[in-house]
């Protein structure tokens, strides 16, 4: 599979650095990014799932009517939809992009936000019942033939699924760090997420994802999509300078109580954040230019790790861990829009260079 290139949405201007109170959607904006994003070369864009924040689908059915060639990515709380609903909402919108959808399960890391709309269950139930959802979207795509479906969280008689994915069927991914994730993700998903961690933990994850998927019986590997916030700028001393800027800016915002995570905020709950906040306690730059003072500037609030450097400096990066096996990196800044578009101009192409010179150096001596 080609190296491909993963943004988020962001239906307005407001960011980490200028976080507004209660953004609204601002329709202009969100073309315009996504528009960006299309004609700049990336090819998926995460549209994130919040229990006070945008619905991910409507969102998602904007972007694909007003885009060519980039593919939304859904992220989808079980708790949220029911899966045979899920099913064919996600087919609906693959029909009318044709075939330009994923679905990402978030199965869910914090209780209180899971308790926000009415999810009590524990973690290790969410994921079982990510697990039972991913089976059922499986066969609700794979025929129309009506079926029956028992199990410990959904149970129904003879459902018949008449809207069908353009290419049969559609990507499955599943983020996390726990081992309820490596198991579900590992035996499951065609994608697997992760966030920004040094080379060797990458390594052991990716490691833990393959032997789950081993001992599912697999033969096939889920794709390891990884996650950074790379800050870039001419020079690597320039991208420092705009390094300690952001996080001042991160800082101040947070102890104003600004963004998602006010201070004195508890722990994150989700292993996929602890991870983050005890490798950042090892050091600030870690590898060839990973920066974590982010992460605990930010809680480990999601995809936190930063990269700091120059174009070739960030795009060695990448291609250190292209070099693991993740061939789909997801990169979103801090300035949301002009980011995207620094990074379709800088670095996107950079990567492809590199990977087109190394493709033809194999086939040369092939
Ligand atoms: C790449 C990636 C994207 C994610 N996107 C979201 C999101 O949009 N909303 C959300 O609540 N959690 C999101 N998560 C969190 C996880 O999906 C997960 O449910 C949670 O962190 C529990 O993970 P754990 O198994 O590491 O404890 C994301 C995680 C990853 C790795």
């Amino acid at each position: 599979m080609p190296t491909e290139f993963i943004s988020v949405t962001f239906p307005n201007a407001s960011n980490e650095l200028a976080p507004e109170v209660e953004p609204k959607i601002d329709p202009a904006f969100l073309v315009r990014y996504a528009r960006a994003l299309d004609d700049y070369g990336f090819n998926y864009t995460l549209i994130p799932y919040h229990s006070s924040s945008f619905d991910p689908f409507t969102i998602g059915a904007t972007i694909l009517a007003n885009t060519k060639n980039i593919s939304i990515i859904v992220a989808l709380r079980p708790n949220t939809v029911y899966p045979t609903v899920a099913a064919k909402a996600l087919a609906t919108l693959d029909q009318l992009s044709g075939g330009r959808v994923v679905v990402h399960f978030i199965a869910g890391g914090s209780d209180e936000e899971q308790a926000r709309e009415g999810d009590f269950s524990t973690k290790e139930e969410r994921y079982a019942r990510t697990e039972e959802y991913i089976r059922i979207l499986r066969r609700a795509w794979e025929s129309s033939e009506p079926f029956d479906f028992d199990g410990v969280h959904y149970s129904f008689r003879g459902f018949s699924n008449k809207v069908r994915p353009t290419k049969g069927t559609i990507p499955i991914s599943v983020g996390g760090s726990s081992d309820e994730a490596y198991r579900v993700g590992g035996a499951l998903a065609d994608i697997f997420g992760l966030w920004g961690e040094p080379l060797k933990e990458t390594r052991e994850q990716i490691e833990r994802i393959h032997a789950e998927a081993a001992k599912a019986g697999r033969k096939d590997r889920p794709r390891i999509w990884v996650t950074f916030r790379p800050i870039v700028a001419e020079t690597d001393d320039l991208a420092w300078k705009k390094a300690h800027n952001i996080l001042d800016l991160l800082t101040a915002n947070r102890a104003k109580g600004l963004g998602r995570f006010a201070p004195g905020a508890d722990a994150p709950k989700n292993v996929g954040s602890q991870r983050l906040l005890e490798i950042a306690k090892r050091g600030d730059v870690q590898d060839r230019a990973l920066w974590y003072p982010t992460v605990t500037a930010t809680n480990a609030g999601g995809a936190s790790t930063a990269l700091v450097g120059s174009p070739e400096t960030i795009a060695a990066s990448l291609l250190d861990y292209v070099d693991l096996g993740a061939d789909l990196i997801s990169i979103r800044g801090y300035d949301n829009y002009n980011d995207a578009v620094d990074y379709g101009r800088y670095i996107l192409p950079l990567v492809r260079k590199e990977l087109a010179a190394r493709e033809a150096a194999k086939q040369a001596v092939a």
